[in-house]
Protein backbone atom coordinates (compact mmCIF):
# COMPACT_ATOMS: atom_id res chain seq x y z
CA UNK A 1 0.00 0.00 0.00
CA UNK A 2 1.17 3.51 -0.70
CA UNK A 3 0.28 6.55 1.17
CA UNK A 4 -0.93 8.35 -2.17
CA UNK A 5 -3.64 5.20 -2.17
CA UNK A 6 -5.23 6.34 0.29
CA UNK A 7 -8.32 8.29 -0.46
CA UNK A 8 -9.80 10.94 1.22
CA UNK A 9 -13.47 10.65 2.47
CA UNK A 10 -16.16 13.87 4.12
CA UNK A 11 -18.87 13.65 6.32
CA UNK A 12 -21.67 16.53 6.70
CA UNK A 13 -19.73 18.77 8.56
CA UNK A 14 -17.09 18.89 5.73
CA UNK A 15 -18.85 20.69 3.62
CA UNK A 16 -21.73 23.44 2.73
CA UNK A 17 -24.16 23.73 0.32
CA UNK A 18 -23.43 26.80 -1.97
CA UNK A 19 -26.27 29.44 -2.11
CA UNK A 20 -27.80 29.74 -5.32
CA UNK A 21 -30.18 31.93 -7.16
CA UNK A 22 -33.62 30.99 -6.21
CA UNK A 23 -37.13 31.39 -7.82
CA UNK A 24 -38.83 29.87 -4.76
CA UNK A 25 -40.63 33.05 -2.85
CA UNK A 26 -42.02 30.71 0.13
CA UNK A 27 -40.73 27.60 1.76
CA UNK A 28 -44.08 26.05 1.85
CA UNK A 29 -44.02 25.67 -2.03
CA UNK A 30 -40.93 23.52 -1.76
CA UNK A 31 -41.56 20.06 -2.54
CA UNK A 32 -39.92 17.14 -0.20
CA UNK A 33 -42.08 14.65 -1.21
CA UNK A 34 -39.86 11.49 -2.69
CA UNK A 35 -39.83 7.29 -3.41
CA UNK A 36 -38.06 4.95 -0.78
CA UNK A 37 -38.72 2.23 -3.74
CA UNK A 38 -40.31 2.06 -7.10
CA UNK A 39 -44.13 1.68 -5.58
CA UNK A 40 -43.77 3.68 -1.97
CA UNK A 41 -44.03 7.38 -1.74
CA UNK A 42 -43.75 9.40 0.58
CA UNK A 43 -44.51 12.93 1.96
CA UNK A 44 -41.13 13.39 3.39
CA UNK A 45 -37.84 12.41 3.33
CA UNK A 46 -37.71 11.17 6.89
CA UNK A 47 -37.27 7.01 8.28
CA UNK A 48 -37.57 6.83 11.88
CA UNK A 49 -34.43 4.17 12.95
CA UNK A 50 -35.24 0.73 13.46
CA UNK A 51 -34.08 0.59 16.96
CA UNK A 52 -35.70 -0.44 20.31
CA UNK A 53 -35.56 3.11 21.98
CA UNK A 54 -37.07 5.04 18.69
CA UNK A 55 -39.60 2.80 16.38
CA UNK A 56 -42.68 0.53 17.72
CA UNK A 57 -46.16 1.21 16.59
CA UNK A 58 -46.38 4.65 18.17
CA UNK A 59 -44.07 5.91 16.55
CA UNK A 60 -44.61 4.54 13.47
CA UNK A 61 -48.04 5.72 13.43
CA UNK A 62 -46.54 9.48 13.61
CA UNK A 63 -43.35 9.40 11.53
CA UNK A 64 -46.37 8.04 8.76
CA UNK A 65 -48.92 10.49 9.45
CA UNK A 66 -46.71 13.40 9.37
CA UNK A 67 -45.82 12.02 5.91
CA UNK A 68 -42.98 9.93 6.47
CA UNK A 69 -42.37 6.25 7.61
CA UNK A 70 -41.36 4.40 10.67
CA UNK A 71 -39.56 0.78 10.46
CA UNK A 72 -40.01 -1.11 13.54
CA UNK A 73 -37.56 -2.49 15.51
CA UNK A 74 -37.09 -6.47 15.69
CA UNK A 75 -35.54 -6.80 19.44
CA UNK A 76 -38.92 -8.51 20.04
CA UNK A 77 -40.26 -11.85 19.64
CA UNK A 78 -41.99 -12.66 16.02
CA UNK A 79 -44.98 -12.09 17.20
CA UNK A 80 -44.70 -8.67 18.96
CA UNK A 81 -43.12 -7.03 15.78
CA UNK A 82 -46.30 -7.91 13.93
CA UNK A 83 -48.40 -7.26 16.24
CA UNK A 84 -47.13 -3.67 16.25
CA UNK A 85 -46.80 -3.56 12.32
CA UNK A 86 -50.96 -4.11 12.50
CA UNK A 87 -51.27 -1.81 14.91
CA UNK A 88 -50.20 0.73 12.71
CA UNK A 89 -52.20 -0.50 9.29
CA UNK A 90 -55.18 -0.36 12.05
CA UNK A 91 -54.00 3.47 13.31
CA UNK A 92 -56.20 5.37 10.65
CA UNK A 93 -57.70 3.06 7.90
CA UNK A 94 -61.41 4.74 8.58
CA UNK A 95 -62.97 1.02 8.28
CA UNK A 96 -61.64 -1.50 10.64
CA UNK A 97 -61.74 -4.88 8.57
CA UNK A 98 -61.13 -7.34 11.26
CA UNK A 99 -61.90 -5.53 14.54
CA UNK A 100 -60.88 -7.46 17.90
CA UNK A 101 -63.69 -9.21 19.53
CA UNK A 102 -64.60 -11.53 22.69
CA UNK A 103 -66.91 -14.07 23.21
CA UNK A 104 -69.50 -12.82 25.84
CA UNK A 105 -68.30 -15.69 28.46
CA UNK A 106 -65.46 -14.60 28.74
CA UNK A 107 -64.56 -12.67 32.02
CA UNK A 108 -63.60 -9.07 32.01
CA UNK A 109 -59.94 -9.93 33.30
CA UNK A 110 -59.13 -11.63 30.03
CA UNK A 111 -60.95 -8.55 28.27
CA UNK A 112 -58.71 -5.91 29.84
CA UNK A 113 -55.94 -8.37 29.17
CA UNK A 114 -56.85 -8.00 25.12
CA UNK A 115 -57.13 -4.67 25.25
CA UNK A 116 -53.92 -4.05 26.56
CA UNK A 117 -52.04 -6.21 24.67
CA UNK A 118 -54.42 -5.02 21.01
CA UNK A 119 -53.58 -1.50 22.41
CA UNK A 120 -57.59 -0.85 21.78
CA UNK A 121 -60.08 0.98 23.81
CA UNK A 122 -63.39 -1.88 22.79
CA UNK A 123 -63.87 -5.26 21.68
CA UNK A 124 -66.63 -6.47 19.87
CA UNK A 125 -68.48 -9.07 21.63
CA UNK A 126 -69.93 -11.92 19.51
CA UNK A 127 -71.01 -15.59 19.23
CA UNK A 128 -69.60 -18.61 17.54
CA UNK A 129 -70.30 -17.28 14.17
CA UNK A 130 -69.27 -13.56 14.58
CA UNK A 131 -72.89 -12.94 15.09
CA UNK A 132 -72.63 -9.41 16.96
CA UNK A 133 -73.46 -9.67 20.25
CA UNK A 134 -72.90 -6.21 21.70
CA UNK A 135 -69.78 -4.23 22.40
CA UNK A 136 -67.46 -4.09 25.39
CA UNK A 137 -65.12 -0.58 25.92
CA UNK A 138 -62.91 0.59 29.10
CA UNK A 139 -65.60 2.56 30.08
CA UNK A 140 -68.28 -0.59 30.81
CA UNK A 141 -65.14 -1.99 33.03
CA UNK A 142 -62.71 0.72 34.11
CA UNK A 143 -65.45 0.13 37.27
CA UNK A 144 -65.99 -3.01 37.58
CA UNK A 145 -64.46 -4.74 40.89
CA UNK A 146 -64.70 -7.99 40.45
CA UNK A 147 -62.73 -9.69 37.50
CA UNK A 148 -64.53 -12.63 36.53
CA UNK A 149 -67.46 -10.79 35.86
CA UNK A 150 -68.93 -12.34 32.33
CA UNK A 151 -68.44 -9.85 29.42
CA UNK A 152 -71.59 -10.43 28.64
CA UNK A 153 -73.17 -8.96 32.23
CA UNK A 154 -70.64 -5.72 31.34
CA UNK A 155 -71.29 -5.09 27.74
CA UNK A 156 -73.46 -2.91 25.98
CA UNK A 157 -75.99 -5.07 24.02
CA UNK A 158 -77.49 -5.65 20.40
CA UNK A 159 -80.71 -4.44 21.15
CA UNK A 160 -78.92 -0.57 22.57
CA UNK A 161 -76.26 -0.48 19.72
CA UNK A 162 -76.67 1.18 16.07
CA UNK A 163 -74.78 0.05 13.79
CA UNK A 164 -74.39 0.28 9.77
CA UNK A 165 -73.40 -1.65 6.98
CA UNK A 166 -70.26 -2.82 5.27
CA UNK A 167 -70.30 -0.54 1.65
CA UNK A 168 -70.69 2.75 3.86
CA UNK A 169 -68.81 5.51 3.01
CA UNK A 170 -67.11 8.01 5.04
CA UNK A 171 -69.40 10.67 4.82
CA UNK A 172 -72.61 8.34 5.75
CA UNK A 173 -70.77 7.06 8.50
CA UNK A 174 -69.41 10.27 9.87
CA UNK A 175 -73.19 11.72 9.34
CA UNK A 176 -74.55 8.55 11.86
CA UNK A 177 -71.26 8.61 14.50
CA UNK A 178 -72.34 12.97 14.30
CA UNK A 179 -76.05 12.55 14.73
CA UNK A 180 -75.88 9.74 17.64
CA UNK A 181 -72.59 11.31 19.73
CA UNK A 182 -70.98 7.86 19.20
CA UNK A 183 -67.38 6.82 19.10
CA UNK A 184 -67.51 3.34 17.38
CA UNK A 185 -70.00 1.97 14.60
CA UNK A 186 -69.74 -1.82 14.20
CA UNK A 187 -70.29 -2.98 10.93
CA UNK A 188 -72.94 -5.71 10.33
CA UNK A 189 -74.34 -7.45 7.13
CA UNK A 190 -78.01 -8.43 6.75
CA UNK A 191 -77.13 -11.63 9.27
CA UNK A 192 -75.95 -9.38 12.14
CA UNK A 193 -72.25 -11.36 11.23
CA UNK A 194 -69.64 -8.18 11.93
CA UNK A 195 -68.39 -7.36 9.05
CA UNK A 196 -66.15 -3.89 10.09
CA UNK A 197 -65.89 -1.24 12.67
CA UNK A 198 -65.96 3.08 12.05
CA UNK A 199 -64.34 4.85 15.20
CA UNK A 200 -64.70 8.44 15.26
CA UNK A 201 -61.54 8.99 15.88
CA UNK A 202 -60.24 7.07 12.92
CA UNK A 203 -62.56 9.35 10.56
CA UNK A 204 -61.62 12.35 12.55
CA UNK A 205 -57.66 11.39 11.75
CA UNK A 206 -58.06 11.35 8.27
CA UNK A 207 -59.84 14.08 7.62
CA UNK A 208 -57.14 16.16 9.10
CA UNK A 209 -54.33 13.93 7.50
CA UNK A 210 -53.36 14.81 4.00
CA UNK A 211 -50.02 14.88 4.18
CA UNK A 212 -50.31 11.36 5.81
CA UNK A 213 -47.96 8.50 3.71
CA UNK A 214 -50.73 5.53 3.30
CA UNK A 215 -51.30 2.37 1.11
CA UNK A 216 -53.63 1.98 -1.68
CA UNK A 217 -56.44 1.61 1.06
CA UNK A 218 -55.76 4.68 2.80
CA UNK A 219 -53.63 2.56 5.84
CA UNK A 220 -50.47 4.40 6.98
CA UNK A 221 -47.10 2.91 5.94
CA UNK A 222 -44.87 0.93 7.81
CA UNK A 223 -41.87 -0.79 7.65
CA UNK A 224 -40.33 -3.51 9.73
CA UNK A 225 -37.00 -4.91 10.25
CA UNK A 226 -35.73 -8.49 9.74
CA UNK A 227 -32.21 -10.12 10.28
CA UNK A 228 -30.19 -12.81 8.87
CA UNK A 229 -29.80 -15.22 11.16
CA UNK A 230 -32.14 -18.20 13.00
CA UNK A 231 -36.26 -16.88 12.83
CA UNK A 232 -35.40 -14.59 9.82
CA UNK A 233 -37.85 -16.55 7.29
CA UNK A 234 -40.81 -17.28 9.48
CA UNK A 235 -40.05 -13.37 10.58
CA UNK A 236 -40.48 -12.18 7.04
CA UNK A 237 -43.46 -14.74 6.16
CA UNK A 238 -45.21 -13.29 9.44
CA UNK A 239 -44.19 -9.44 9.17
CA UNK A 240 -46.10 -9.80 5.00
CA UNK A 241 -48.44 -11.90 6.71
CA UNK A 242 -49.35 -8.59 8.89
CA UNK A 243 -49.44 -6.45 5.52
CA UNK A 244 -45.86 -4.32 6.53
CA UNK A 245 -45.21 -2.02 3.21
CA UNK A 246 -41.63 -3.14 3.68
CA UNK A 247 -38.75 -5.33 5.11
CA UNK A 248 -35.57 -3.91 6.18
CA UNK A 249 -32.48 -6.37 6.07
CA UNK A 250 -30.29 -4.55 8.38
CA UNK A 251 -27.10 -5.88 9.98
CA UNK A 252 -24.23 -3.89 10.97
CA UNK A 253 -22.22 -4.90 7.82
CA UNK A 254 -24.71 -5.83 5.44
CA UNK A 255 -22.01 -6.21 2.87
CA UNK A 256 -21.84 -9.85 3.71
CA UNK A 257 -22.77 -13.00 2.37
CA UNK A 258 -25.38 -13.84 4.86
CA UNK A 259 -27.07 -10.47 4.05
CA UNK A 260 -26.97 -11.69 0.12
CA UNK A 261 -28.07 -15.13 0.83
CA UNK A 262 -30.83 -14.25 3.02
CA UNK A 263 -32.04 -11.35 0.49
CA UNK A 264 -32.13 -13.98 -2.33
CA UNK A 265 -33.32 -16.56 0.19
CA UNK A 266 -36.81 -14.18 1.60
CA UNK A 267 -37.02 -12.98 -2.40
CA UNK A 268 -37.91 -16.86 -3.64
CA UNK A 269 -41.38 -17.03 -1.36
CA UNK A 270 -42.03 -13.09 -0.88
CA UNK A 271 -42.16 -11.58 -3.76
CA UNK A 272 -44.63 -8.87 -3.16
CA UNK A 273 -43.17 -6.55 -0.05
CA UNK A 274 -40.22 -4.55 -1.06
CA UNK A 275 -37.24 -5.37 0.54
CA UNK A 276 -34.18 -2.08 1.45
CA UNK A 277 -30.89 -4.07 2.63
CA UNK A 278 -27.76 -2.89 4.20
CA UNK A 279 -25.85 -1.36 5.70
CA UNK A 280 -23.30 -0.38 3.51
CA UNK A 281 -20.74 2.30 2.74
CA UNK A 282 -19.57 1.55 -0.73
CA UNK A 283 -20.25 1.14 -4.11
CA UNK A 284 -19.40 -2.48 -4.22
CA UNK A 285 -21.89 -2.98 -1.25
CA UNK A 286 -24.63 -1.23 -3.21
CA UNK A 287 -24.20 -3.15 -6.51
CA UNK A 288 -24.14 -6.55 -4.56
CA UNK A 289 -27.06 -5.80 -2.52
CA UNK A 290 -28.95 -4.52 -5.64
CA UNK A 291 -28.15 -7.66 -7.85
CA UNK A 292 -29.39 -10.25 -5.08
CA UNK A 293 -32.62 -8.26 -5.66
CA UNK A 294 -32.46 -5.20 -3.03
CA UNK A 295 -35.38 -2.84 -3.68
CA UNK A 296 -33.19 -0.20 -1.53
CA UNK A 297 -30.38 0.33 -0.49
CA UNK A 298 -29.59 1.77 3.39
CA UNK A 299 -26.22 2.99 3.59
CA UNK A 300 -24.09 4.31 7.02
CA UNK A 301 -21.21 2.59 8.99
CA UNK A 302 -20.56 4.06 12.25
CA UNK A 303 -22.15 7.67 11.63
CA UNK A 304 -24.73 6.83 14.56
CA UNK A 305 -25.11 8.97 17.44
CA UNK A 306 -24.95 5.49 19.80
CA UNK A 307 -22.05 3.86 17.39
CA UNK A 308 -18.99 3.12 18.55
CA UNK A 309 -17.86 0.84 15.57
CA UNK A 310 -15.59 2.97 14.09
CA UNK A 311 -13.68 3.30 17.29
CA UNK A 312 -13.96 -0.34 18.41
CA UNK A 313 -12.98 -1.86 14.62
CA UNK A 314 -11.42 0.82 12.65
CA UNK A 315 -13.56 0.55 9.74
CA UNK A 316 -16.34 2.58 8.43
CA UNK A 317 -16.83 5.61 5.72
CA UNK A 318 -17.79 9.15 6.69
CA UNK A 319 -21.08 9.48 5.77
CA UNK A 320 -21.10 12.03 2.39
CA UNK A 321 -18.78 10.23 0.71
CA UNK A 322 -20.91 6.54 1.13
CA UNK A 323 -23.68 8.77 0.14
CA UNK A 324 -22.24 10.36 -3.21
CA UNK A 325 -20.41 6.76 -3.92
CA UNK A 326 -23.03 4.56 -3.36
CA UNK A 327 -26.05 6.91 -5.16
CA UNK A 328 -23.85 6.75 -7.50
CA UNK A 329 -24.36 2.70 -7.96
CA UNK A 330 -27.49 2.62 -7.58
CA UNK A 331 -28.84 5.66 -9.43
CA UNK A 332 -28.12 3.10 -12.69
CA UNK A 333 -30.23 0.88 -11.46
CA UNK A 334 -33.32 3.47 -10.40
CA UNK A 335 -32.97 2.14 -7.06
CA UNK A 336 -33.00 4.45 -4.29
CA UNK A 337 -30.91 4.79 -1.02
CA UNK A 338 -31.26 5.84 2.45
CA UNK A 339 -28.45 7.95 4.32
CA UNK A 340 -28.72 6.14 7.58
CA UNK A 341 -27.44 7.69 11.04
CA UNK A 342 -25.49 11.10 11.87
CA UNK A 343 -28.13 13.33 11.20
CA UNK A 344 -27.49 15.99 13.87
CA UNK A 345 -29.42 18.71 12.70
CA UNK A 346 -31.63 19.88 9.98
CA UNK A 347 -28.74 21.14 7.64
CA UNK A 348 -27.50 17.54 7.91
CA UNK A 349 -30.45 16.26 6.22
CA UNK A 350 -30.17 19.21 3.13
CA UNK A 351 -26.73 17.47 2.25
CA UNK A 352 -27.62 13.80 2.17
CA UNK A 353 -30.52 14.56 -0.44
CA UNK A 354 -28.46 16.96 -2.17
CA UNK A 355 -25.33 13.86 -2.27
CA UNK A 356 -28.04 11.68 -3.51
CA UNK A 357 -30.62 10.16 -0.90
CA UNK A 358 -34.07 9.74 -1.16
CA UNK A 359 -34.46 10.27 2.10
CA UNK A 360 -32.56 10.00 5.75
CA UNK A 361 -32.98 7.42 8.88
CA UNK A 362 -32.82 9.15 12.02
CA UNK A 363 -32.26 7.55 15.34
CA UNK A 364 -31.06 10.33 18.44
CA UNK A 365 -33.17 12.85 17.17
CA UNK A 366 -36.43 11.14 17.15
CA UNK A 367 -35.49 9.09 20.42
CA UNK A 368 -35.73 12.13 22.80
CA UNK A 369 -39.68 12.88 21.30
CA UNK A 370 -43.11 11.32 23.54
CA UNK A 371 -43.46 8.79 20.93
CA UNK A 372 -40.54 6.98 21.32
CA UNK A 373 -40.54 3.66 22.78
CA UNK A 374 -37.53 4.69 25.48
CA UNK A 375 -37.88 5.40 29.13
CA UNK A 376 -37.62 8.95 30.87
CA UNK A 377 -34.55 9.94 32.99
CA UNK A 378 -33.62 12.81 34.76
CA UNK A 379 -29.82 13.77 33.70
CA UNK A 380 -28.69 16.88 35.61
CA UNK A 381 -31.79 18.18 36.30
CA UNK A 382 -32.76 17.86 32.58
CA UNK A 383 -35.63 15.16 31.07
CA UNK A 384 -34.55 12.50 28.62
CA UNK A 385 -35.44 9.82 27.12
CA UNK A 386 -33.08 6.81 26.72
CA UNK A 387 -31.35 5.61 23.90
CA UNK A 388 -29.26 3.12 23.08
CA UNK A 389 -27.33 1.42 20.02
CA UNK A 390 -28.61 -2.18 18.92
CA UNK A 391 -24.73 -3.19 19.20
CA UNK A 392 -24.31 -1.95 22.92
CA UNK A 393 -24.14 -4.50 25.83
CA UNK A 394 -27.61 -4.14 26.83
CA UNK A 395 -28.75 -4.51 23.47
CA UNK A 396 -27.05 -7.61 23.01
CA UNK A 397 -27.80 -9.33 26.35
CA UNK A 398 -31.52 -8.58 25.63
CA UNK A 399 -31.56 -10.07 22.28
CA UNK A 400 -29.93 -13.08 24.27
CA UNK A 401 -33.16 -12.85 26.42
CA UNK A 402 -35.90 -12.34 23.28
CA UNK A 403 -33.71 -15.70 21.76
CA UNK A 404 -35.11 -17.54 25.18
CA UNK A 405 -31.97 -19.23 25.31
CA UNK A 406 -29.79 -20.30 28.17
CA UNK A 407 -27.34 -17.76 28.48
CA UNK A 408 -23.76 -18.88 29.40
CA UNK A 409 -21.90 -16.54 31.24
CA UNK A 410 -18.74 -16.75 28.60
CA UNK A 411 -21.49 -15.85 25.82
CA UNK A 412 -21.84 -12.47 27.95
CA UNK A 413 -17.96 -12.19 28.53
CA UNK A 414 -17.28 -12.77 25.12
CA UNK A 415 -19.52 -9.69 23.88
CA UNK A 416 -18.01 -6.71 21.96
CA UNK A 417 -19.82 -3.92 21.97
CA UNK A 418 -19.81 -1.75 18.87
CA UNK A 419 -23.17 0.73 20.30
CA UNK A 420 -23.39 3.22 23.32
CA UNK A 421 -26.27 3.14 26.05
CA UNK A 422 -27.39 6.41 26.69
CA UNK A 423 -29.80 9.45 26.95
CA UNK A 424 -31.10 11.94 24.92
CA UNK A 425 -32.94 15.64 25.74
CA UNK A 426 -36.63 15.24 25.66
CA UNK A 427 -37.93 17.37 22.54
CA UNK A 428 -41.60 17.06 23.14
CA UNK A 429 -43.73 15.43 20.34
CA UNK A 430 -42.76 14.15 16.75
CA UNK A 431 -44.85 17.00 15.18
CA UNK A 432 -42.63 19.91 16.69
CA UNK A 433 -39.46 17.88 16.23
CA UNK A 434 -40.29 17.05 12.00
CA UNK A 435 -41.92 20.67 11.61
CA UNK A 436 -38.41 22.20 12.59
CA UNK A 437 -36.22 19.52 10.25
CA UNK A 438 -38.55 19.99 7.45
CA UNK A 439 -38.89 23.80 8.17
CA UNK A 440 -34.99 23.54 7.72
CA UNK A 441 -35.10 21.48 4.18
CA UNK A 442 -37.16 23.72 2.58
CA UNK A 443 -35.12 26.61 3.46
CA UNK A 444 -31.92 24.52 2.74
CA UNK A 445 -33.52 23.35 -0.80
CA UNK A 446 -34.61 26.89 -1.70
CA UNK A 447 -30.77 28.36 -0.73
CA UNK A 448 -30.01 25.62 -2.76
CA UNK A 449 -32.59 26.88 -5.58
CA UNK A 450 -34.59 23.30 -5.62
CA UNK A 451 -37.91 23.63 -5.53
CA UNK A 452 -38.01 19.80 -5.24
CA UNK A 453 -35.62 16.71 -4.07
CA UNK A 454 -34.77 16.24 -7.77
CA UNK A 455 -33.68 19.44 -8.44
CA UNK A 456 -32.02 19.97 -5.54
CA UNK A 457 -29.71 16.71 -6.12
CA UNK A 458 -28.88 18.16 -10.00
CA UNK A 459 -28.28 21.78 -8.76
CA UNK A 460 -26.33 20.93 -5.45
CA UNK A 461 -22.95 22.37 -5.07
CA UNK A 462 -20.80 21.65 -2.02
CA UNK A 463 -17.99 23.52 -0.79
CA UNK A 464 -15.18 21.99 1.53
CA UNK A 465 -14.55 23.69 5.04
CA UNK A 466 -11.18 24.78 5.95
CA UNK A 467 -10.94 24.69 10.25
CA UNK A 468 -11.67 28.41 10.19
CA UNK A 469 -14.68 27.89 8.00
CA UNK A 470 -15.94 25.00 10.55
CA UNK A 471 -15.46 27.48 13.62
CA UNK A 472 -17.06 30.31 11.30
CA UNK A 473 -20.21 28.31 10.89
CA UNK A 474 -20.52 25.96 14.28
CA UNK A 475 -19.09 28.14 16.74
CA UNK A 476 -21.83 30.37 18.03
CA UNK A 477 -23.45 32.15 21.13
CA UNK A 478 -25.44 29.90 22.97
P1 LIG B 1 -28.47 8.48 14.64
O1 LIG B 1 -27.22 9.26 14.42
O2 LIG B 1 -29.65 9.07 13.94
O3 LIG B 1 -28.18 7.05 13.96
O4 LIG B 1 -28.72 8.21 16.07
C1 LIG B 1 -29.12 6.00 13.90
C2 LIG B 1 -28.47 4.81 13.24
O5 LIG B 1 -27.37 4.31 13.99
C3 LIG B 1 -27.13 2.95 13.63
N1 LIG B 1 -26.93 2.17 14.85
C4 LIG B 1 -25.75 1.66 15.27
N2 LIG B 1 -24.52 1.69 14.71
N3 LIG B 1 -23.64 0.53 16.56
C5 LIG B 1 -23.47 1.10 15.34
O6 LIG B 1 -22.35 1.11 14.82
C6 LIG B 1 -24.84 0.45 17.20
O7 LIG B 1 -24.96 -0.08 18.31
C7 LIG B 1 -25.95 1.04 16.50
N4 LIG B 1 -27.28 1.15 16.79
C8 LIG B 1 -27.82 1.83 15.78
C9 LIG B 1 -28.33 2.48 12.84
O8 LIG B 1 -27.96 2.39 11.50
C10 LIG B 1 -29.34 3.57 13.12
O9 LIG B 1 -30.34 3.69 12.15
Amino acid sequence: MKVEDIRYALSYGDVLLVPMKSSIDSRKKVDVSTRLTKGIKLNLPLVSANMDTVTEANMAIAMATLGGIGIIHRFMDIESEANEVRKVKRAQSYIIDKPYCIRPDETVEEARYEMAKRGVMSLLVVDKSFKLLGILTDRDIRFVKDDKTKVSKAMTPRARLIVGTPGMNDEEALKILDKHRLEKLPLVDRNNVVRGLITSKDIYKMIHSENSAKDRRGRLLVGAAIGVKGDYMERAAKLAEAETDLLVLDIAHGHSASVINALKNIKKVISDVPIIAGNVATKEGTEDLIAAGADGVKVGIGPGAACITRTVTGAGMPQLTAVIECHEASKAHGIEIIADGGIKASGDITKALAAGACSVMIGSIFAGTDESPGYFTIRDGVKHKSYRGMASFGANVSRKRIDKREVDPQEIFDIVPEGVESSVVYKGSMKEVVNQLIGGLRSGMSYCGAANLEELRKNAKFVRLTNSGLSESYEKLS
